[in-house]
């Protein structure tokens, strides 16, 4: 079936007759918040990791009383079932709504909540082996990273300016040289054996595929260490970075073999994340009730 079905408001509909109206706020102002949530064999993947940050998300915009009249925790397995979808995401946002032009906020808002499904393919093996290149930018987004908002022109340009370059995802790197994360997925790096990461803080999103890949990376017992590195720890030719990888929910994890001009380690994905890849392969297809057996070999 796979009928694209929009929720918007309380109803159920076709995401072709959604209507917004010129004046929400989400379009105006980019005053809202979203989540992306991948859906495997119809099983919604941690739905309770994504319905948490988007609370955090809309208390952090002092929208936390958006979803009152919205169980999106039943309402996202419904849209699912109505749009028969098998493999493919959920986009949610919430705006704060339809008001007259105006920066203060409308008392009381009135939001607009909506939820549809698409049907789509994540990285199989070709891409998974093949991996990415990744094109560094000077981070100029703003303060508040941490939250999952819809204000996405500074990535949005970025991620062009990647692709334009030839590479897949663009690389956010601090005034300082730190690497942050990726234009829309978190990123890890194996430095002297440890996996590395940006920590939790106002500069990045906290990825639900990151803690998970954190959480696998203990349990298969390597070393996580939530510390920044620099661009140059990556791309100085120094034997000290020998994997590196991003994480997200549209792409799960992808091995990263070039930044810019520079090879990272092999020039190949490595044994560190290909360990991973296969950990939350296995997890993820026991989630939507397979047997991981039942996975294509690769
Ligand atoms: N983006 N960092 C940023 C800036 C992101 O936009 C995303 C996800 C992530 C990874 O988070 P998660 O693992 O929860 O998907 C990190 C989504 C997928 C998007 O905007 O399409």
């Amino acid at each position: 079936m796979n009928e694209e079905i929009l929720y918007l408001n309380g109803r159920f509909q076709a995401l072709s007759e959604g209507r917004i109206h010129v004046e929400d706020r989400g379009f105006q102002l980019g005053d809202g918040v979203y989540e992306v949530i991948k859906v495997m064999n119809g099983t919604i993947i941690w739905l309770e990791d994504h319905l948490v940050r988007l609370k955090r998300s809309l208390e952090a915009i002092r929208l936390g009383g958006a979803l009152a009249d919205h169980p999106l925790e039943t309402v996202l397995p419904q849209l699912v079932r109505r749009a028969g979808l098998v493999d493919g995401s959920i986009y949610v946002q919430v705006t704060r709504g339809l008001a007259p032009r105006e920066f203060i906020f409308p008392q009381p808002p009135h939001p607009t909540v909506l939820a549809y499904t698409r049907p789509k393919q994540f990285p199989d093996a070709d891409e998974i082996f093949r991996g990415v290149a990744l094109h560094p930018v000077r981070d100029q987004r703003w303060g508040r990273c941490d939250i999952k908002s819809t204000n996405l022109l500074a990535p949005v340009l970025a991620k062009e300016e990647a692709w334009e370059a030839g590479a897949q995802e663009a690389l956010f790197i601090s005034p300082r040289g730190l690497v942050r994360e990726g234009g829309s997925s978190n990123v890890l790096a194996v430095i002297d054996g440890v996996i590395r990461t940006h920590p939790l803080n106002n500069r990045i999103l906290g990825g639900i595929t990151r803690k998970h890949v954190l959480r696998l990376a203990r349990g298969l017992g390597f070393a996580v260490d939530e510390r920044a590195f620099t661009l140059r720890d990556i791309t100085g030719g120094s034997a000290a970075c020998s994997e590196l990888f991003t994480a997200s929910t549209t792409k799960d994890i992808l091995p990263v073999v070039r930044i810019g001009d520079s090879v990272v380690g092999f020039g190949r994905p490595g044994p560190v994340t290909m360990a991973i890849v296969e950990a939350m392969r296995e997890e993820q297809a026991v989630l939507a009730g397979m047997q991981p057996e039942a996975l294509p070999d690769w």
